[in-house]
């Protein structure tokens, strides 16, 4: 954090390695981990000291400036090769957040596409690592902003409820679908926001809600379970959550729990949006059923702190992410604008036309 303003960004590039806010120790302890080492970068994304999805990806990128600083050869064609080594472990960390695989693969391709010595291709490297922390920096307040103009005309202040983590600590800051609720703060049209708790590794307890307390931005949170009750008695106006990897076809995977929350919302009447980069889409997957969910360890669900909350011989199941159908998904809003989950797809066709 900036100790002039309040902001908040987790993954920040900083004498010559990278500050990570260790997500795992908040709110009891605001702290950094100082990684030089790609390896290192590989266990902060898979231990989720640094997570969501935008920011897996800046953190990737930076990742691949580390692993490429180490390889000591002034042969290029030796250099690519170990450079895809280190693509490789990092591509291991995480299976569903595409950002992760999006920002590697950019890294590598400016790797290819740089001529001269290997020492300007790490430079390079760096630069572009930079680049899609300060571009995804401006993605997210695009987003933000796009947001304002979907939200409900009535009432004038919305509450607004969120699951799991997409705010400045899940991106370069400012945050995704965290972000639609700070632009909304600021035009005064946010009465509060309700965070679920988000089981099993309470992101929104834990990071949405401490994001929230740092700005003044009122917010109520409640366990997952409590999503359906509250929407019947009129306390929630709109959903929005931030996104994993969106297919084609608009179907969203997000944190474990988003698809209940989608179906409830369909339920109740109440637009449920999906706030997202465009490299959070994956044109490459007609559908969600071809995404990839990462699953967890059981721990996660058996473990609160040091204490253990079930029996021995109980067996678990624990799927990170879930897959919300586009059928429930009122619209997508990216940095280039609002889209219904069909029109994504035509957008692209007409890009790269
Ligand atoms: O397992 P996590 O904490 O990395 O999951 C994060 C989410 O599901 C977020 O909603 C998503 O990555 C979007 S972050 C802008």
């Amino acid at each position: 954090m900036n100790s002039s303003t309040n902001q908040v960004y987790s993954v920040i590039w900083h004498n010559n390695s990278v500050s990570l806010i260790d997500q795992t120790r908040l709110p009891s302890e605001y702290t950094f981990v100082e990684i030089s080492r790609c390896e290192d970068m590989a266990q902060a994304i898979k231990t989720m000291i640094v997570r969501g999805a935008p920011a897996i990806g800046v953190a990737a990128a930076y990742g691949m400036y580390l692993g490429a600083r180490e390889i000591e050869t002034g042969d290029r064609d030796e250099f690519l090769n170990h450079l895809e080594k280190v693509a490789e472990l990092l591509r291991s960390t995480r299976p569903t957040a595409v950002n992760l695989f999006w920002a590697i693969s950019r890294m590598m391709r400016t790797a290819y596409e740089t001529l001269g010595t290997i020492e300007e291709i790490k430079q390079t490297l760096l630069q572009t690592a930079q680049a899609i922390n300060i571009e995804d920096l401006q993605t997210c307040h695009a987003i933000g902003d796009n947001g304002l103009a979907v939200l409900p005309k009535t009432p004038a202040q919305l509450t607004i409820l969120t699951h799991c983590n997409a705010g400045a600590l899940a991106t370069a800051g400012y945050g995704t679908a965290l972000g639609v609720v700070r632009s909304a703060f600021r035009e005064g049209r946010l009465a509060r926001l309700f965070a679920d708790e988000t089981r099993p590794r309470l992101q929104g307890a834990r990071l949405t809600a401490w994001e929230c307390v740092q700005e003044g931005i009122p917010v109520t949170v409640i366990t997952d379970s409590m999503a359906a009750h509250c929407m019947k008695q009129g306390l929630i106006d709109v959903v929005i959550v931030g996104a994993d990897r969106i297919a084609a076809n608009g179907d969203t995977a997000n944190k474990i729990g988003t698809y209940s929350l989608a179906l409830v919302a369909k339920a109740h009447n109440i637009p449920f949006f999906v706030a997202a980069p465009l490299s959070t889409v994956d044109f490459s997957l007609s559908d969600g059923s071809r995404i990839p969910i990462e699953e967890r360890n059981s721990e996660e669900i058996y473990k609160i702190g040091n204490t253990i909350l079930t029996a021995s011989g109980v067996e678990f199941y624990n799927p990170a992410f879930d897959v919300t159908p586009s059928k429930l998904i009122t619209s997508i809003v990216t940095e280039h604008g609002v889209f219904s989950p069909e029109e994504l797809i035509k957008y692209q066709e007409k890009k790269v036309a």
